[in-house]
């Protein structure tokens, strides 16, 4: 039912600076795997088909590591390695799932899906940040199992401390549905402490129906002069489409922050 996953990566990583200075976030080893990978073999393990990256020029690396097959080609006939010819199938078989649109100005996560839209081709897509890393159970896995059950749109979810809302997407809950997933009222982008609703957050896993489109081409820039998908969602709910709020069974690792890509590789080392 949901065979596409679409991940934005344009970003410019500036909270893993230098890390990042000359190299693409989302390909920093995390316990000796890039980052990327992870994401990519939850989407897999979930049943998705199809994977759009959205990069800019500055971050071609990401394109050129997918794309390197003839490098791999020449070692392994050097040199029988089986990890490297492992290695090797696993860039092929990403290699042949993965799609690519541009994203050349920083203009926020909203603009980033607006550039996938000639591809999506049915109702649901999955839409996964790079910087939210769910470990010890599949969380796309669950929330397509909730979308194909309730027929509604899905956000991972996680309660934060009050004195942080303004790092995330905060969402007031209408009513339960069960005791890990909620109807939510309404959503808002990074809000001060005073005016959150709540203290549930949204984290980096959604499932958007295709009708976000029409209302991201009419978005305004929002919260930094960015265009955010939380807006539009917004809009959606406000006409009466149904987003799902799963608090989500995994552990979260943030690998955005410096501090977060420390302790993620060591979580994932105790695994
Ligand atoms: C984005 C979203 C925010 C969400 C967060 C989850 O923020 O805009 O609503 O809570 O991801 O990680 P960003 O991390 O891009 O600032």
């Amino acid at each position: 039912m949901i065979k596409q996953a679409i991940i934005p990566l344009a970003g410019l990583g500036t909270r893993l600076l230098p890390l990042t200075s000359v190299f693409a976030k989302e390909l920093l080893p995390i316990n000796g795997k890039p980052g990327l990978e992870y994401i990519l073999d939850e989407c897999v393990e979930a049943g998705i088909e199809e994977i759009i990256f959205i990069i800019s020029k500055k971050k071609k690396m990401i394109k050129n590591y997918f794309y390197n097959d003839s490098f791999y080609k020449k070692i392994i006939k050097k040199k029988k390695d089986p990890r490297i010819i492992n290695e090797y199938k696993k860039i092929l078989k990403y290699k042949k799932i993965i799609k690519f649109v541009y994203q050349n100005k920083p203009l926020g996560t909203g603009d980033a899906v607006l550039r996938t839209e000639k591809l999506i081709k049915d109702k649901y897509f999955l839409m996964l940040l790079p910087d939210d890393l769910i470990i010890k159970k599949n969380c796309s896995k669950d929330m397509i199992k909730i979308c194909k059950k309730q027929k509604t749109s899905v956000m991972a979810s996680m309660k934060v401390s009050k004195s942080n809302v303004s790092r995330w997407g905060i969402f007031s809950i209408n009513r339960k549905i069960d005791k890990n997933n909620f109807l939510i009222k309404d959503v808002i982008e990074k809000p001060s402490i005073i005016s959150a609703p709540s203290n549930n957050a949204v984290i980096g896993r959604y499932i958007l129906p295709k009708s976000i489109f029409k209302k991201l081409k009419k978005q305004k820039p929002g919260k930094g002069g960015e265009i955010h998908i939380t807006d539009s969602i917004r809009e959606l709910i406000k006409d009466g489409k149904k987003f799902i709020g799963h608090k989500f069974l995994g552990k979260y690792l943030d690998c955005g922050s410096l501090n977060g890509y420390i302790k993620s590789g060591i979580e994932i080392s105790k695994l």
